[in-house]
């Protein structure tokens, strides 16, 4: 079975941000994958921690870009992203504590989320962050840019 969480309409027309969440649907289909193909264990919380370990990464990307931006909405935004990051680990706790199998809706739901959330609280963000960008021109773009997508690079 192929799934295809990640396709155009994700996305917001930013650059960066677009890439790291194809990025994130891309794991969250690995992970997919490897509940549907052999139920191992290892394979699984690998996975899984990969989900993790990027979604943490590219919280903080988001929360950098809404912080130099002095975003409005920024808490509660951030708030979004505690709530699936504790579902994230949670998932992790209950997986390693064997009290029960990470299952495909589960996957399923956290893809949801994801490009639920995207859909709108990252697009109003990105659309508030570009006409911040235009008022403040290209050069403070670029250094901006330069200070919380370098470390990508
Ligand atoms: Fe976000
Ligand atoms: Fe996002």
């Amino acid at each position: 079975m192929s799934l295809a969480y990640w396709r155009d309409a994700c996305k917001v027309n930013h650059p960066q941000i677009d890439d790291e969440h194809h990025y994130l649907l891309t794991l969250l289909e690995k992970l997919y994958q490897a509940i549907l193909r052999d139920h191992d264990e290892d394979a699984i919380q690998t996975s899984l921690d990969a989900v993790f370990s990027a979604m943490i990464d590219h919280c903080e990307t988001e929360e950098a870009l809404m912080e130099v931006f002095a975003y409005p909405d920024r808490i509660s935004h951030i708030e979004q992203h505690e709530e699936i990051l504790v579902l994230i680990f949670n998932y992790r706790l209950t997986l390693e504590q064997g009290l029960r199998p990470l299952t495909l809706d589960d996957v399923h739901d956290l893809a949801t989320w994801l490009t639920s959330h995207v859909w709108t609280h990252d697009l109003k963000m990105v659309q508030f962050v570009q006409q911040q960008q235009k008022h403040y021109g290209a050069a403070m773009t670029q250094e901006i840019n330069h200070r919380i997508f370098a470390p990508m690079a």
